[in-house]
């Protein structure tokens, strides 16, 4: 007994001493030229690839600091003077490399760069106004991810709100209320026909041309549609569906579709991932690939050009400072912070009807594109009516066969690179919206055969009623075969 008491005293310390090590990385040059040349899979419209800045250009930029922020509590659960004495608080950087020793450090300081606001303003009057549906602690604290839900102090006496962290959307409010950070977020919040409606009637023509400049700054592009015809398309019906089509789980990321937007992954287990984004857009060869993804998912994107095409002229959205940038020492901790997400702990047990549901999913060849232990075979799909241009084969990891899934973001978006990849299965169980799309919200409705015929009516992101076409591998199951092929899912 004593005995094993030490060697789990000895073993604890090994534990505390080899996460306590010193650890010097090697940071890699993340916009260097040669290697973010080729990070990028090329467009279904080649010659629309994207073009970023040069490795000069963007070292250009300042580094954008990374401020102490502090909590925002539930209206009317403030402590008396607290606004007061956050106006005394003297700006504070919390990111400094110099002072990271351990790795634990490192990730440590990761999660200050995923929880980092990027777009500062001013605290708008009568904030907070509420707490966006979220559970607040007992204190009234809101919970500090969703946009405009902590204070930042960049300048003395001067209070401001931020916009979208990594963390905004990528973190996910679990049943019980507590958040799981890097699982898919629930950003999309369903909105009041009526309402929607209304705000829109009310806005004036400028308004309503900015926010049509807005929108094709986000998705337009050219050779898909003509601005003209896109300004055409969004009519008043058009807009109010926009603003009605968000969905819990569902992003209109910049870059892909107003009308086909891409459901937000889960970022637990992203490091064995080979392929970033539905489409595959971003390779993930290194920690340096996932450094460029956030770079420019953050706002490079935008300014890229597109052939003769480029969305944003400024770096609006790259920091609220035009021209800022994050560090490469930030940027490394936040690929080390993301590697290291864990999932919690997975409630349903394995029990017979699992197993049974294990043997239906060899027998139905779901392994072939979905294998243990990731559960996906890490390859691209091509796009309905896709050919696969030759050269791609040589470099990529590609399948032959098409899951015929609708080609809106695979062809028609500043993301469409003509591919679908498999995407893995674990943690389906703490997920929604599935399908690239987000189109059916669980997994009893993307098993369900009624969803691909004509006269179907789907419960998750797709406007009109009508088939959600194409991954028809296990829609052919009895109801007792469906019901253990989604227990066993559930179990990953
Ligand atoms: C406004 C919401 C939003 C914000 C903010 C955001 N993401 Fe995402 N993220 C998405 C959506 C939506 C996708 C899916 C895009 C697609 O499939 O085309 C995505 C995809 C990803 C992926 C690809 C994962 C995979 O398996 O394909 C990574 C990695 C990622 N985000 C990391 C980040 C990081 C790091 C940040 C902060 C620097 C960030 N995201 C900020 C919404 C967001
Ligand atoms: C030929 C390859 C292939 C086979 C075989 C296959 N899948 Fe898939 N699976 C995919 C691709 C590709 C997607 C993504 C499609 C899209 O979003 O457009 C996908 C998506 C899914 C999703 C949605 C996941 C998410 O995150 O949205 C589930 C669940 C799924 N597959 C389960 C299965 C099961 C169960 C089987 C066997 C009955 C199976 N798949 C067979 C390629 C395959």
């Amino acid at each position: 007994m004593r005995f094993g008491v030490k060697v789990l005293a000895e073993l604890l310390t090994l534990v505390a001493v080899g996460s306590g090590q010193e650890f010097r990385p090697e940071i890699p040059k993340v916009w260097d030229d040669a290697a973010s040349a080729g990070f990028e899979v090329p467009l279904a419209k080649r010659d629309r690839s994207p073009r970023h800045l040069s490795s000069s250009e963007y070292y250009a930029l300042k580094v954008r600091p990374i401020y102490k922020t502090y909590p925002m509590y539930e209206p009317g659960k403030e402590p008396a003077g607290y606004l007061e004495w956050l106006k005394q608080q003297e700006p504070e950087i919390v990111f400094d490399p110099a002072k990271l020793k351990t790795k634990r450090d490192w990730i440590a300081a990761g999660k200050l760069v995923f929880e980092e606001d990027v777009l500062l303003f001013p605290l708008p009057p009568g904030w907070p106004a509420a707490s966006g549906g979220l559970p607040a602690s007992r204190e009234g604290i809101l919970p500090p991810f969703p946009d405009r839900s902590k204070y930042i102090i960049r300048k003395k006496g001067v209070l401001e709100v931020g916009e979208n962290s990594c963390a905004s959307c990528h973190t996910r409010v679990m049943p019980d209320g507590s958040s799981l950070p890097g699982a898919q977020g629930v950003f999309g919040v369903l909105k009041d026909p009526r309402k929607v409606r209304e705000e829109v009637r009310e806005l004036n023509p400028e308004a309503l041309t900015q926010m049509r400049e807005e929108f094709w700054i986000f998705w337009g592009a050219p050779w898909v549609e003509s601005k003209e015809e896109f300004f055409q398309r969004m009519s008043f019906e058009e807009l109010v569906r926009v603003r009605l089509g968000e969905h819990p789980g569902v992003v209109e990321r910049q870059g892909t579709s107003g009308t086909h937007p891409p459901h937000v992954p889960s970022l637990i287990g992203l490091k064995d991932r080979k392929y970033l984004d539905s489409t595959g857009f971003a390779r993930h060869r290194s920690i340096g690939d996932l450094a460029r993804y956030a770079v420019t998912n953050q706002g490079l994107d935008t300014m890229a050009h597109y052939g003769d095409f480029q969305p944003s002229l400024e770096p609006t959205a790259f920091g609220s400072d035009k021209g800022t940038r994050y560090g490469d020492e930030q940027l490394y901790a936040l690929a080390l912070y993301i590697y290291s997400l864990e999932a919690p702990k997975n409630p349903n047990q394995v029990d017979d009807l699992v197993r049974r549901g294990q043997q239906i999913f060899s027998r139905q060849g779901c392994a072939g594109c979905h294998p243990p232990p990731l559960y996906t075979n890490n390859k691209l799909t091509p796009a309905r009516g896709f050919t696969v241009p030759a050269d791609l084969r040589k470099t990529d990891d590609i399948l032959d066969v098409s899951v015929g899934t609708d080609t809106t973001l695979a062809l028609k978006s500043r993301r469409g690179t003509g591919f679908y990849k498999v995407p893995s299965l674990r943690g389906v169980w703490y997920r929604n919206a599935f399908g690239h799309g987000g189109w059916v919200d669980t997994l009893e409705e993307w098993f369900d055969p009624a969803r691909v015929k004509s006269d179907y009516v789907p419960n998750g992101y797709w406007m009109q009623p009508g088939p959600i076409e194409g991954h028809e591998f296990g829609l052919k199951l009895s109801v007792e075969d469906r019901k253990a092929l989604i227990a066993f899912l559930k179990t990953l």
